[in-house]
Protein backbone atom coordinates (compact mmCIF):
# COMPACT_ATOMS: atom_id res chain seq x y z
CA UNK A 1 0.00 0.00 0.00
CA UNK A 2 1.18 3.87 -0.61
CA UNK A 3 1.95 5.83 1.85
CA UNK A 4 0.43 8.77 3.10
CA UNK A 5 2.33 12.03 1.41
CA UNK A 6 3.07 15.42 4.00
CA UNK A 7 4.14 18.47 2.29
CA UNK A 8 5.35 21.63 3.52
CA UNK A 9 5.37 23.75 1.04
CA UNK A 10 6.88 27.79 1.69
CA UNK A 11 4.56 30.12 2.33
CA UNK A 12 3.74 33.02 4.47
CA UNK A 13 0.55 30.77 5.54
CA UNK A 14 0.41 27.44 8.19
CA UNK A 15 -0.02 25.10 5.32
CA UNK A 16 0.14 21.59 4.73
CA UNK A 17 -0.68 19.36 2.05
CA UNK A 18 -1.30 15.66 2.55
CA UNK A 19 -1.88 13.57 -0.03
CA UNK A 20 -3.13 10.35 0.99
CA UNK A 21 -3.99 6.91 -1.59
CA UNK A 22 -6.87 6.78 -3.93
CA UNK A 23 -6.50 2.74 -2.64
CA UNK A 24 -7.83 3.87 0.94
CA UNK A 25 -12.01 3.14 1.33
CA UNK A 26 -11.93 6.38 3.33
CA UNK A 27 -10.04 8.52 5.92
CA UNK A 28 -10.87 8.65 9.67
CA UNK A 29 -8.88 11.81 11.16
CA UNK A 30 -9.38 11.88 14.88
CA UNK A 31 -7.35 14.33 16.77
CA UNK A 32 -6.04 14.41 20.01
CA UNK A 33 -7.29 17.52 22.52
CA UNK A 34 -6.79 18.69 25.66
CA UNK A 35 -5.69 14.83 27.02
CA UNK A 36 -3.97 16.87 29.82
CA UNK A 37 -1.84 13.53 30.72
CA UNK A 38 -0.02 14.28 34.21
CA UNK A 39 -3.09 16.19 35.76
CA UNK A 40 -4.99 13.68 38.70
CA UNK A 41 -8.00 13.90 36.86
CA UNK A 42 -6.75 12.37 33.57
CA UNK A 43 -8.85 9.49 32.32
CA UNK A 44 -5.56 7.57 31.29
CA UNK A 45 -7.79 4.15 31.48
CA UNK A 46 -9.72 5.22 28.54
CA UNK A 47 -6.49 7.28 26.71
CA UNK A 48 -4.54 3.88 26.76
CA UNK A 49 -7.55 2.47 24.94
CA UNK A 50 -8.20 4.83 22.49
CA UNK A 51 -4.44 5.03 21.44
CA UNK A 52 -4.63 0.85 21.25
CA UNK A 53 -7.71 1.24 18.97
CA UNK A 54 -6.35 3.85 16.75
CA UNK A 55 -2.93 2.14 16.36
CA UNK A 56 -5.20 -0.92 14.87
CA UNK A 57 -7.38 1.35 12.38
CA UNK A 58 -6.11 1.32 9.10
CA UNK A 59 -7.36 4.23 7.70
CA UNK A 60 -6.96 6.93 10.60
CA UNK A 61 -5.09 10.05 10.29
CA UNK A 62 -4.39 12.22 13.65
CA UNK A 63 -2.84 15.40 14.96
CA UNK A 64 -1.91 17.03 18.03
CA UNK A 65 -4.68 19.52 19.14
CA UNK A 66 -2.81 20.95 21.87
CA UNK A 67 -2.61 20.49 25.72
CA UNK A 68 -1.49 16.88 25.48
CA UNK A 69 0.20 17.31 28.73
CA UNK A 70 -0.26 19.08 31.94
CA UNK A 71 1.95 21.34 32.35
CA UNK A 72 1.12 23.35 35.67
CA UNK A 73 4.16 25.31 35.61
CA UNK A 74 4.43 28.50 38.60
CA UNK A 75 2.07 30.44 39.16
CA UNK A 76 -0.54 27.53 36.79
CA UNK A 77 -3.72 27.36 38.57
CA UNK A 78 -3.29 23.01 38.51
CA UNK A 79 0.46 23.32 40.03
CA UNK A 80 -0.84 20.85 42.96
CA UNK A 81 -2.79 18.78 40.71
CA UNK A 82 -0.46 17.42 38.03
CA UNK A 83 1.23 13.77 39.40
CA UNK A 84 4.50 14.56 37.73
CA UNK A 85 6.61 17.05 36.70
CA UNK A 86 6.18 18.51 33.06
CA UNK A 87 10.11 16.78 32.35
CA UNK A 88 8.41 13.69 33.48
CA UNK A 89 5.15 14.57 31.51
CA UNK A 90 6.48 15.23 28.53
CA UNK A 91 8.94 11.82 27.93
CA UNK A 92 5.58 9.54 29.13
CA UNK A 93 3.41 11.77 26.58
CA UNK A 94 6.43 10.77 24.24
CA UNK A 95 6.12 6.68 24.56
CA UNK A 96 2.25 6.92 25.17
CA UNK A 97 1.55 8.15 22.19
CA UNK A 98 4.29 5.98 19.92
CA UNK A 99 1.78 3.21 18.66
CA UNK A 100 -0.04 6.40 16.71
CA UNK A 101 3.18 8.20 15.65
CA UNK A 102 2.69 7.07 11.42
CA UNK A 103 -0.56 8.34 12.05
CA UNK A 104 0.69 12.00 13.02
CA UNK A 105 -0.04 14.54 10.18
CA UNK A 106 1.19 17.61 12.58
CA UNK A 107 1.49 19.40 16.17
CA UNK A 108 -0.20 22.94 17.02
CA UNK A 109 0.61 24.19 21.10
CA UNK A 110 -2.23 24.43 23.50
CA UNK A 111 -2.08 27.19 25.82
CA UNK A 112 -1.02 24.89 28.64
CA UNK A 113 2.05 23.88 26.47
CA UNK A 114 2.30 27.91 26.00
CA UNK A 115 3.15 28.38 29.94
CA UNK A 116 6.93 27.26 29.54
CA UNK A 117 7.22 29.68 26.50
CA UNK A 118 5.55 32.81 28.00
CA UNK A 119 8.22 32.24 30.74
CA UNK A 120 11.39 31.07 29.44
CA UNK A 121 10.82 31.55 25.70
CA UNK A 122 11.60 27.55 25.28
CA UNK A 123 8.69 26.48 23.19
CA UNK A 124 7.91 22.96 24.53
CA UNK A 125 5.15 21.89 22.41
CA UNK A 126 7.95 22.62 19.49
CA UNK A 127 10.62 20.66 21.12
CA UNK A 128 8.23 17.91 21.80
CA UNK A 129 6.75 17.80 18.17
CA UNK A 130 10.50 17.93 17.17
CA UNK A 131 11.93 15.08 19.24
CA UNK A 132 9.00 12.97 17.28
CA UNK A 133 9.36 14.34 13.98
CA UNK A 134 6.06 15.69 13.51
CA UNK A 135 5.28 18.59 11.59
CA UNK A 136 5.15 21.89 14.02
CA UNK A 137 2.73 24.81 13.61
CA UNK A 138 2.47 27.50 16.30
CA UNK A 139 -0.91 28.90 16.40
CA UNK A 140 -3.09 27.32 13.33
CA UNK A 141 -2.36 24.57 10.93
CA UNK A 142 -4.64 24.49 7.73
CA UNK A 143 -4.16 21.16 6.34
CA UNK A 144 -5.76 20.22 2.82
CA UNK A 145 -6.03 16.70 2.11
CA UNK A 146 -6.19 15.54 -1.16
CA UNK A 147 -8.29 12.28 -1.88
CA UNK A 148 -10.01 10.67 -4.47
CA UNK A 149 -10.10 13.88 -6.29
CA UNK A 150 -11.40 15.44 -2.85
CA UNK A 151 -9.50 18.34 -1.35
CA UNK A 152 -10.74 18.46 2.20
CA UNK A 153 -10.24 21.31 3.93
CA UNK A 154 -8.75 21.15 7.52
CA UNK A 155 -8.47 24.67 9.81
CA UNK A 156 -6.97 23.66 13.39
CA UNK A 157 -6.20 25.35 16.08
CA UNK A 158 -6.51 24.77 20.02
CA UNK A 159 -9.21 26.71 20.57
CA UNK A 160 -9.03 30.21 23.13
CA UNK A 161 -11.44 31.88 25.52
CA UNK A 162 -13.22 30.23 28.63
CA UNK A 163 -17.17 30.57 26.77
CA UNK A 164 -19.14 28.74 29.18
CA UNK A 165 -22.61 29.29 27.47
CA UNK A 166 -23.67 26.77 24.52
CA UNK A 167 -24.72 29.84 22.42
CA UNK A 168 -20.73 31.14 23.53
CA UNK A 169 -19.31 28.41 22.59
CA UNK A 170 -20.78 27.53 19.64
CA UNK A 171 -19.75 31.10 18.87
CA UNK A 172 -15.92 30.41 19.64
CA UNK A 173 -16.22 27.44 17.55
CA UNK A 174 -17.09 29.38 14.38
CA UNK A 175 -14.60 32.48 15.09
CA UNK A 176 -12.28 31.61 11.60
CA UNK A 177 -15.47 31.51 9.75
CA UNK A 178 -15.45 34.97 8.66
CA UNK A 179 -12.00 35.03 7.01
CA UNK A 180 -11.39 31.25 6.28
CA UNK A 181 -13.18 28.89 3.87
CA UNK A 182 -12.59 25.24 5.58
CA UNK A 183 -14.61 22.10 5.01
CA UNK A 184 -13.60 21.50 9.23
CA UNK A 185 -13.38 24.03 11.83
CA UNK A 186 -11.74 22.35 14.78
CA UNK A 187 -10.55 23.60 18.11
CA UNK A 188 -10.81 22.02 21.47
CA UNK A 189 -10.01 23.85 24.66
CA UNK A 190 -13.38 24.66 26.06
CA UNK A 191 -13.44 20.45 27.07
CA UNK A 192 -17.68 20.79 25.63
CA UNK A 193 -17.87 18.97 22.35
CA UNK A 194 -19.77 20.81 19.61
CA UNK A 195 -20.24 19.33 15.77
CA UNK A 196 -21.96 21.90 13.97
CA UNK A 197 -23.05 21.62 10.32
CA UNK A 198 -23.26 24.63 8.86
CA UNK A 199 -24.56 24.79 5.38
CA UNK A 200 -22.05 26.56 2.51
CA UNK A 201 -22.00 27.09 -0.90
CA UNK A 202 -18.41 27.28 -3.06
CA UNK A 203 -17.50 28.17 -6.49
CA UNK A 204 -16.09 25.43 -9.32
CA UNK A 205 -13.46 26.75 -11.71
CA UNK A 206 -16.03 27.69 -13.87
CA UNK A 207 -17.93 29.72 -11.77
CA UNK A 208 -20.98 27.59 -10.65
CA UNK A 209 -21.76 27.08 -6.91
CA UNK A 210 -21.95 23.75 -5.36
CA UNK A 211 -22.87 22.55 -1.97
CA UNK A 212 -19.75 22.35 0.05
CA UNK A 213 -21.54 22.21 4.29
CA UNK A 214 -19.02 23.02 6.89
CA UNK A 215 -18.44 20.67 9.79
CA UNK A 216 -17.53 23.04 13.06
CA UNK A 217 -16.12 21.11 16.04
CA UNK A 218 -14.82 21.43 19.40
CA UNK A 219 -13.59 18.46 21.15
CA UNK A 220 -14.00 16.74 24.46
CA UNK A 221 -11.23 16.32 26.78
CA UNK A 222 -9.74 13.04 28.86
CA UNK A 223 -10.27 15.17 32.38
CA UNK A 224 -12.73 14.03 34.59
CA UNK A 225 -14.63 16.96 36.63
CA UNK A 226 -15.09 16.57 39.88
CA UNK A 227 -12.38 17.74 42.58
CA UNK A 228 -11.07 20.08 39.83
CA UNK A 229 -10.70 23.14 38.58
CA UNK A 230 -14.14 22.88 36.35
CA UNK A 231 -16.10 21.91 38.92
CA UNK A 232 -14.87 24.43 41.52
CA UNK A 233 -15.75 26.97 38.81
CA UNK A 234 -18.84 25.51 38.04
CA UNK A 235 -18.37 25.03 34.31
CA UNK A 236 -20.54 22.72 33.38
CA UNK A 237 -19.28 18.82 32.72
CA UNK A 238 -17.92 17.86 29.35
CA UNK A 239 -17.58 14.51 27.70
CA UNK A 240 -14.32 12.12 28.11
CA UNK A 241 -13.40 11.31 25.09
CA UNK A 242 -12.89 12.27 21.10
CA UNK A 243 -15.23 13.09 18.22
CA UNK A 244 -13.59 11.73 14.75
CA UNK A 245 -14.85 12.20 11.67
CA UNK A 246 -14.79 10.15 8.57
CA UNK A 247 -14.03 11.70 5.02
CA UNK A 248 -16.20 9.62 2.57
CA UNK A 249 -15.18 9.40 -1.38
CA UNK A 250 -18.32 11.56 -2.34
CA UNK A 251 -16.92 14.84 -0.34
CA UNK A 252 -19.39 14.00 2.94
CA UNK A 253 -18.12 14.34 6.07
CA UNK A 254 -19.54 11.74 9.10
CA UNK A 255 -18.78 12.60 12.67
CA UNK A 256 -19.32 10.24 15.50
CA UNK A 257 -20.72 11.38 18.84
CA UNK A 258 -21.67 9.49 22.00
CA UNK A 259 -24.28 10.03 24.23
CA UNK A 260 -22.79 7.70 26.66
CA UNK A 261 -25.17 6.28 29.95
CA UNK A 262 -28.02 4.21 30.90
CA UNK A 263 -31.21 4.75 30.31
CA UNK A 264 -32.86 3.49 33.19
FE1 LIG B 1 -6.56 24.42 26.44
Amino acid sequence: MRKVVIERPASDFPELIVTVPDSWPHIELAPLYDVHHGHELHSSKMFLRDIDRMATRPYLLSFNGGDLFENAVLGSPGIFSQTSTPHDQFDAAKRIIKPILPKMLFAIPGNHEARTYRFTGFDIARAFAESLGIEYFSDYCFCSIRWRGNVFRLASHHGTGAAQTAGGQRNAARKDMPWLSADLYWTGHLHQPIVDPVYRVDYDSRGRMYTRTSLVIISPSYLKYFGGYAAAKRMAPGMIGMTPVKLLPDGTIEATVSARGKRL
